[in-house]
């Protein structure tokens, strides 16, 4: 039942991603809110595939920011290596955040019986979106901020730090605290995207405007933080 006239909408166009934290903390009833927004996520078959890891410990927040700073130095040198440049910045920011969120998945509910397997991946990586979505936009209507890092190369140490069993998967962390930083929105106009009753190919984005977009780091960093 909702006792509140909410407009989704308006909390949906000021959810921001945040990379600028203030270091004051998160009332409890607040973080319980937002697992709660994820505990009514949709999933697949409602397999809820996923477990929430909430890290509020001081020494081992220190311990996943430096395991997550590790985990960008090691795109930095690979991508240095093969002559490419990395968008992504440091996760300095990170240090202020009060809270953790790292999200857990559970590959065996990947296999549902009769799904076609091609759809599988498609619909583990949907489920966990879902659980993110509903979780981001709480976290905006309590006037807190967040952002995901998704994780790679660290998967294991993550696990063995915090007990996690190996046969779960470590998909992302969302730091979440109150924000230091307002942006405003940066989206596509409904125009350019909306078809109505045909496809209309005037709107297709070019193989040229699509490689300018992913191979141009500047202008990444502009889409994604803003400077
Ligand atoms: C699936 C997914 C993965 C993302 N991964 C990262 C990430 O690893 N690091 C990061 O700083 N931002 C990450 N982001 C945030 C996006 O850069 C951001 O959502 C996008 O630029 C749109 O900006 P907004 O969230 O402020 O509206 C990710 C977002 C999504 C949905």
């Amino acid at each position: 039942m909702i006792t509140a006239p909410v407009d989704l909408l308006e909390i949906m166009e000021g959810r921001r991603s945040c990379r600028a934290f203030k270091e004051d903390p998160i009332p409890e009833e607040h973080i319980q809110r937002i697992l709660e927004a994820g505990r009514c996520a949709p999933s697949g078959s409602n397999m809820q595939p996923w477990d929430i890891l909430v890290v509020r410990d001081p020494e081992k927040r220190a311990w996943l920011i430096e395991i997550l700073e590790s985990m960008i130095r090691i795109d930095w040198a690979n991508e240095t290596a093969t002559g490419g440049t990395f968008a992504f910045g440091g996760l300095g920011y990170t240090r202020n955040v009060p809270v953790f969120f790292v999200i857990i998945t559970y590959p065996r509910f990947s296999k549902i019986s009769g799904q076609n397997s091609t759809s599988i991946p498609i619909i583990q990586r949907q489920n966990v979106g879902h659980l993110v979505q509903n979780m981001w936009l709480m976290i905006h209507s309590l006037g807190l901020a967040s952002v995901i890092t998704m994780i790679r190369h660290v998967e294991n140490e993550i696990k063995e730090c915090f007990g996690i069993p190996g046969e779960l998967e470590v998909t992302q962390v969302l730091p979440v605290g109150y924000p230091r930083q307002f942006r405003a929105k940066s989206r596509r106009p409904l125009q350019s995207f909306v078809h109505y009753d045909r496809y209309h190919t005037s709107k297709l984005r070019s193989e040229e405007l699509i490689q300018e977009i992913i191979s141009n780091p500047k202008k990444l960093a502009l889409e994604i933080y803003g400077t």
